[in-house]
């Protein structure tokens, strides 16, 4: 029952990012911010976003995503870079 229960909240954290996916055509598809969590926090801590400044983190996406793929992760979608990008330029060092 509990093992149900930890799949089954599993899933629902898995399919949120995607859950704004047919919002309104102007507003970002994928919440930057939860991307990052999801996604950045898997293989290291999740690091400080005003450690870096915005050319550099996109730099890091890049590497990262090589990374990714290296280990046979799902890489990011083009959308996702955007959106992980357009975040982590919001809280990036200036
Ligand atoms: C496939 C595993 C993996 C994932 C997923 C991953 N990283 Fe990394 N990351 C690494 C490794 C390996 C290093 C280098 C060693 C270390 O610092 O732990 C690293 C280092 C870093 C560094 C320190 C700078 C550097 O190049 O050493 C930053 C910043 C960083 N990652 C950001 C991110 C961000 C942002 C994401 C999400 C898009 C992410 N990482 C996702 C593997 C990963």
């Amino acid at each position: 029952m509990r093992i149900v229960v930890v799949l089954i909240s599993a899933v629902l954290l898995l399919s949120a990012p995607l859950s704004g996916t047919y919002a309104a055509q102007d507003a970002p598809a994928i919440d930057g911010e939860m991307l990052f969590q999801a996604r950045c926090a898997l293989c290291h801590q999740l690091p400080e976003p005003a450690m870096l400044k915005a050319r550099q983190w996109q730099l890091i996406i890049n590497t990262m995503q090589k990374r990714m793929q290296h280990v046979n992760m799902v890489p990011l979608t083009e959308d996702e870079k955007t959106q992980l990008i357009y975040y982590l330029s919001q809280h990036a060092r200036q």
